[in-house]
């Protein structure tokens, strides 16, 4: 039943433009993509056609997190625009979660996108979580209760991060996808929670989402490649 790739290249552009260029310059047409908020609410579905038509799987990171109601009439528009994957807030609870499956059933037209739920932000860690959130249980506890939830209530799989993935695996059969990734002495920039391609595949993700480490690199079709064979076969021979 799987449509998730294995590796996502996130296209956190300002413009479709510059996205579209970026690939082209760099040979990187085809290959999956994850639109998110920056490049959908700058150019709306009008990129996803585009990317459609070159070729690329689509997922949509949108990240959903409403009332019920406003989630399933959302969800029923975006299963429309022929993306392979789309997600939500686990934390929106399992009403939402069922109102989201809901809305891609009634809105596809052939099979509907996959649906996955963000558990946790690999952002956000256990201090901010204690003093920002007031949530006092550990993360991977919390991490592994929304996965439960996410899987009773119908989602497909879950957005975790790479240190959380093993256990998720092995207590549902829940897909897992983790951003987070990058290269040994990889900047981290806002990520707390970060992993390499090699320790993604060794803890049993499905699929990685990559973005700052390909988009800034100096060569960012190496770094794709050399990205998508570790994590392919948890070692790399490619000098990046
Ligand atoms: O640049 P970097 O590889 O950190 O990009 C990660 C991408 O994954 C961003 O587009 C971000 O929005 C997304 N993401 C994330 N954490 C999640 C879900 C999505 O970092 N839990």
């Amino acid at each position: 039943m799987s449509r998730l790739q294995p590796v996502y290249f996130a296209l956190d552009f300002e413009t479709g433009e510059e996205a579209l260029s970026f690939l082209d310059l760099n040979q990187l047409n085809g290959i999956p993509v994850k639109v998110g908020m920056e490049l959908f609410y700058k150019e709306g579905p009008t990129i996803l056609s585009n990317l459609h038509e070159r070729g690329h799987p689509i997922f949509l990171d949108l990240k959903l997190h409403d009332i019920p109601e406003t989630v399933r009439r959302s969800m029923r528009n975006l299963a429309g625009l022929n993306v392979d994957v789309v997600n939500i807030h686990a934390q929106g609870g399992s009403e939402m979660i069922r109102a989201a499956k809901k809305g891609l059933q009634e809105g596809a037209v052939g099979k509907p996108p996959l649906l996955l739920a963000v558990t946790m932000l690999t952002s956000t860690d256990q201090s901010i979580m204690q003093e920002e959130m007031l949530l006092a249980h550990p993360l991977s506890n919390i991490v592994k209760h929304y996965s439960e939830l996410a899987e009773q209530s119908g989602a497909d799989g879950v957005v975790c991060s790479v240190e959380e993935a093993a256990v998720i695996k092995s207590t549902t059969s829940l897909l897992t996808l983790t951003p987070g990734i990058r290269l040994v002495g990889g900047e981290t920039h806002d990520q707390k929670r970060v992993a390499t391609p090699e320790q993604a595949n060794q803890e049993g993700s499905d699929s990685i989402v990559v973005g700052r480490a390909i988009r800034d690199a100096d060569h960012p079709r190496v770094i794709y490649e050399t990205i998508k064979e570790a994590f392919t076969y948890g070692q790399t021979t490619i000098d990046s």
